[in-house]
């Protein structure tokens, strides 16, 4: 019998999951955990949290709002190993053993770890690594032992990530090299036909720069939200051109083809922005509504969230640890008798 392909993934767990964060990673995940012919592994990744994000509070929020939010929008933990990295003590253990094989000269290249040290140059710091801790310097390794640990073919990510893909291939195989064939080498999977969606400032839809649009946001909030989406100054009755607009971009995102052509005509004859913003927020308001009382319902309820990533975080460990018990063996970590 041949292996399934297994994809795997995790999310940083420090902020409210938006409208980007959906159609970018969220909806493209949960089809692909409905592949028959693909193993799903997605996780928290909220020991990753800890390296961007010292406030308990809000690593706290998160996580419970990004679990709720997977499971609301439809992740079903049948098809997908659904958990918390720090339910997982099998991760931080090969994250020790693979940073005695990971070149210190390989994390130096990391363009996280260069564009702080970049920062402290500009500003003429004493020390070039001011501020900047181990778990930001050794992220990379974490993170390939997330992916290693389960022998992950396909990580889709980011553009931004692909760096850290490749270094979790260079670790892997540097592992496979001394103490033989032991993982499998992940490929990034960048996925250039998924959306990246705008924010209500018309740039790049990121927390960094506060200008989300929260996936469960109250009705009222949403409705209010959209309203604020920057858009030129054309009087209605003057022809718009869909390209260049938020609105247009966020409704293709989630409407039908027979929806996107007409809202096309509508902008060719001149739509309004007020009206176009009505329209887009009726459109949303009824996709989201199913999915936000269960995200409420979930909320409501972190007992049965608890459970649901715990079960998750058994079926994992049902594998990392007997792969850890095979790893630390091969590194001569084994029992006397
Ligand atoms: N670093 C990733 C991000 O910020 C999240 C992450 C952690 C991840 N571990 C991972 C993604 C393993 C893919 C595989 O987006």
């Amino acid at each position: 019998m041949t292996q399934k392909q297994r994809v795997l993934t995790g999310i940083t767990t420090t902020g409210t999951p938006h409208l980007g964060n959906y159609v970018g990673a969220i909806r493209p995940a949960i089809e692909a955990s409905r592949n028959p012919d693909m193993e799903a592994f997605y996780f928290l990744a909220d020991y990753h949290a800890l390296i961007k994000c010292h406030e308990p509070a809000r690593v706290a929020a998160s996580r419970m709002e990004v679990a709720a939010t997977w499971l609301a929008l439809g992740l079903d933990t049948d098809n997908a190993v659904f958990y918390r990295q720090s339910d997982i003590p099998e991760i931080p253990e090969l994250t020790w053993i693979l940073s005695c094989v990971a070149a210190k000269g390989l994390l130096n290249r990391a363009h996280a770890y260069k564009a702080a040290v970049q920062v402290n140059e500009e500003e003429k710091a004493k020390d070039p690594d001011k501020g900047i801790t181990m778990g930001l310097f050794s992220y990379p390794v974490l993170m390939a032992a997330d992916i290693l640990m389960f022998n992950a073919h396909k990580v889709p990510v980011g553009r931004d990530q692909v760096q850290h893909i490749e270094m979790a291939r260079d670790i892997g195989g540097r592992f496979n090299h001394l103490f033989g064939q032991t993982f499998v080498l992940p490929e990034a999977i960048v996925d250039e036909k998924t959306a990246v969606l705008s924010g209500i400032d018309g740039r790049k839809m990121s927390k960094s720069y506060d200008n989300t649009i929260p996936l469960f946001l109250p009705e009222k909030k949403l409705r209010k939200t959209i309203m604020k989406i920057k858009t030129n100054s054309l009087e209605p009755s003057e022809p718009k051109d869909p390209a260049t607009c938020t609105l247009f971009e966020i409704y293709n995102a989630f409407a039908t083809q027979d929806d996107v052509r007409s809202v096309r005509e509508r902008y060719a004859e001149g739509i309004g922005w007020g009206d176009m913003k009505i329209l887009l927020f009726d459109y949303l308001n009824a996709i989201l509504e199913e999915p936000r009382e269960r995200y409420a319902e979930l909320m409501a309820d972190p007992a049965k969230v608890e459970k649901i990533l715990l079960e998750g975080a058994e079926k994992a460990r049902s594998i990392a640890g007997p792969f850890l018990a095979e790893i630390r063996k091969k590194t001569g970590l084994l029992p006397f008798s």
